[in-house]
């Protein structure tokens, strides 16, 4: 039936008519790149009207969508409905952690269940599709992107992406409550040479296939609506105009019958980059590579008619383009009724309810990752007399909303100050703020959310500690020092912040160090020096209130990281799944991969994390050593509480192809479990491992699964693990 509307409907469209589907406008009042040419809101309108537009970002609300649709219906020949997109990346309004903290949680039904909230708040606000997930696994701290990805790990990249398509999308797309989702960037963004945004890329098709490439084929499989293109260039050629990207790979050999949307002006950049002499040249290599829709460009609106005419661009190709959008309006029930998702009575009912947040607060749970508890420091008792709660982040309500933070109200978060007031009535809290979070040097910063001209008052800090049984200190980064547009050549806590805790330690060593950050921060000082360290990201709308649960242990911490903090910014980028290189290790004089000025390892490596409790590993066992391709084996061993709370343990299974036609990492994680158990419990933990899972991607894209000897690796972390050696045959 869907084919049959949208060929119907395409044989009563002009050239014209197919062009206008495949453009993208933004809103003129709201912008999430540079400021576009002809954005007068009249130009706009009038295109609208004309069909010269077959999407919409950055227009939400119901009111605002229904009126825009109204132009578009009521206006163009064949009222052919528009799509409204937005980038809903962790929430619409009410705010979920950012993205690499859901990572944390290694749980898909947790970061299911945040888009499912997300996109039931989106849709109640009349939008259609969102910008997300962000799939480009991030090896590199610098690159303000990374809080918006799942970390430096492609196989959990693609089991948490897979799972925010399916809470967004649900299972037919045209229920209200769900909207289409969006593989970005499609690829290589995140390897954007030193880290800053934009920038170069050059990595080899080896990467590309095996670390870059796994994400995007998940999601494709599991039918993700629609792909982004990215900014950068992949062996020279500007993403957006990469026929083996898009045509060879995603609608060749994967088969994908979505829609392509170009980044924000990344067709018109292809002549930036150098690769087009002009904006007419771009577009005609991007229809070609397999682009779908202009998101900014104005390039498909203005040349693409002239092109067919020319002989340059192949209609065949604009009626493709077509059909995918098409199909995927239809798809969301928009044909039946265009206005379904502008529904003003629900957007009053469903967005920022007080059931989203408490869903909120418990996606925050499971986000956060104890890093450090000397001495069990923490929890904290409820019976405490007096805490001090110090550090330009300790008051704030609007930085823990994080960045890409859609339509959140400012200011709106639940500030770690007022978490753990509310939680602990009969406790007497002393709060100074200390310093600020960088040393005012904006120029680098804009829009930071919070006020630089406030003075550093250590002395009132230190007065508290001092009167304190125990210090809480919130300390960490501007939430718009990440982000897109964001990298950062400084990774470490800015400013005065260091010293500040320095003066407290000098009055109450009992310090709790709250993070707040969008990357991984080199913190080995601090690391060394504080007793215990919780990592909170950016935890959305019920920050303190999540953070202060699990402070106080209503919810013991069972998070960890999903990319490596380095110990400076001179080691990024830094990643568990490295190469063994040919000096792996020290030999008796310099000629080894090290740097002389630090260790190779990481801070804190990735899978890392810690619990209340304390869990037991059995020594793992095998049903067979050896094992034929298309067999599988089962890798068995006793997991056991033995502290003393209840807790959740991430179990993570990694393997190494020792000795490979091309070289391989020394770890790949190819399964993990998160286990729940009380205390004194005890459980069998077993995966089964395929052959297919011991497989890899050959620099050409052939996948090969080559028989030998492999190590597998069964841990708490990348770093501590056993190893058992199995043998696959012939
Ligand atoms: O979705 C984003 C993309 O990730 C970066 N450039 C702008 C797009 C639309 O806002």
């Amino acid at each position: 039936k869907e084919d049959e509307f949208v060929s119907d409907l395409l044989g009563k469209m002009t050239l014209t008519e197919k062009i206008g589907q495949l453009n993208q406008h933004t809103s003129h009042w709201e912008m999430t790149g540079p400021a576009p040419k002809n954005n007068e809101s009249q130009y706009r309108l009038e295109q609208i009207k004309n069909g010269d537009v077959g999407s919409m970002l950055n227009v939400t609300g119901a009111e605002a969508t229904r009126k825009t649709q109204q132009l578009a219906v009521e206006n163009s020949r064949l009222g052919i409905p528009l799509l409204f997109a937005y980038d809903v990346i962790h929430g619409y309004q009410t705010m979920f952690p950012i993205p690499l903290a859901e990572a944390s949680s290694w749980d898909p039904e947790i970061v299911k269940l945040s888009a499912q909230v997300a996109a039931k708040e989106a849709s109640a606000a009349g939008l259609h599709w969102t910008f997300a997930p962000m799939m480009d696994v991030g090896r590199d701290a610098r690159w303000g992107r990374v809080m918006e990805g799942c970390g430096e790990d492609p196989y959990l990249a693609s089991v948490l992406s897979v799972a925010r398509v399916e809470g967004f999308q649900g299972d037919n797309l045209s229920n209200t409550n769900t909207i289409a989702a969006c593989a970005k960037h499609f690829a290589g963004y995140a390897f954007s040479e030193a880290g800053r945004d934009y920038n170069t890329v050059d990595i080899g098709s080896y990467t590309l296939h095996n670390i870059v490439l796994p994400p995007f084929k998940a999601v494709a499989e599991a039918g993700v609506a629609t792909f982004m293109n990215s900014f950068n260039i992949i062996n020279g050629r500007p993403a957006t105009a990469n026929p083996y990207l898009q045509r060879e790979l995603l609608k060749g050999k994967w088969n994908y019958e979505g829609f392509v949307v170009s980044d924000w002006g990344s067709i018109e950049e292809i002549e930036i980059h150098g690769a087009a002499h002009d904006l007419k040249e771009a577009s005609s290599l991007s229809i070609n590579a397999g682009s779908d829709m202009d998101m900014e460009s104005n390039g498909y609106i203005q040349y693409l008619k002239e092109l067919v005419e020319e002989g340059k661009v192949d209609e065949k190709l604009i009626d493709d383009a077509t059909k995918r959008i098409l199909k995927i309006k239809y798809q969301l029930g928009l044909f039946d009724d265009p206005y379904q998702y502008a529904n003003q009575e629900r957007e009053q009912k469903e967005i920022y309810t007080k059931e989203n947040r408490e869903i909120a607060r418990k996606v925050a749970h499971h986000s956060m990752v104890l890093l450090k508890n000397e001495g069990q420091l923490l929890p904290l008792s409820k019976s405490l007399k007096s805490i001090a709660i110090i550090g330009p982040l300790a008051d704030s309500k609007d930085i823990p909303l994080g960045s890409w933070r859609a339509k959140a109200i400012k200011n709106s978060a639940v500030s770690l100050l007022e978490g753990l007031t509310n939680a602990l009535p009969q406790t007497k809290i002393n709060y100074a703020k200390g310093c600020n979070l960088t040393s005012g040097d904006r120029s680098f910063q804009a829009e930071l959310s919070f006020n630089e001209n406030d003075q550093s008052d250590f002395p009132e800090a230190i007065k508290v500690a001092k009167q304190s049984e125990v210090v809480i200190m919130a300390i960490g980064e501007d939430c718009f020092q990440t982000g897109e547009g964001r990298s950062q050549t400084d990774i470490t806590l800015k400013g005065e912040q260091m010293e500040l805790f320095k003066a407290i330690y000098q009055v109450n060593k009992n310090i709790v160090v709250v993070l707040m950050n969008g990357r991984p921060l080199a913190i080995p000082e601090l690391s060394n020096m504080a007793p215990a360290i919780l990592e909170t990201w950016f935890a959305g709308s019920e920050a303190g209130n999540a953070i202060a649960d699990i402070l106080l242990g209503d919810y013991n911490p069972s998070g960890k990281l999903t990319i490596s903090f380095p110990k400076s910014v001179g080691q990024c980028p830094i990643y568990y799944n490295h190469m063994n290189t040919g000096r792996p290790t020290s030999t008796n004089n310099v000629f080894w991969s090290h740097y002389t000025d630090s260790p190779n390892t990481p801070l804190y490596p990735f899978g890392y994390g810690l619990s209340y409790t304390t869990f037991s590993y059995g020594k793992a066992t095998i049903n067979s050593n050896e094992l034929k391709k298309n067999e599988s084996i089962e890798v068995k061993l006793s997991l056991s509480n033995t502290g003393s709370y209840e807790g959740e343990e991430i179990v993570q299974l990694y393997i190494q192809d020792p000795k490979a036609k091309y070289a391989r990492p020394v770890k790949e994680l190819k399964a993990f479990q998160k286990i729940k158990l009380k205390p004194g419990e005890n459980t069998e933990v077993s995966f089964l491992l395929k052959s297919e899972d011991l497989g890899y991607y050959s620099p050409e894209g052939e996948f090969l699964i080559e028989s030998g000897e492999y190590h597998i690796y069964i841990g708490e972390n990348s770093q501590n693990v056993q190893q058992i050696n199995i043998s696959l045959l012939e």
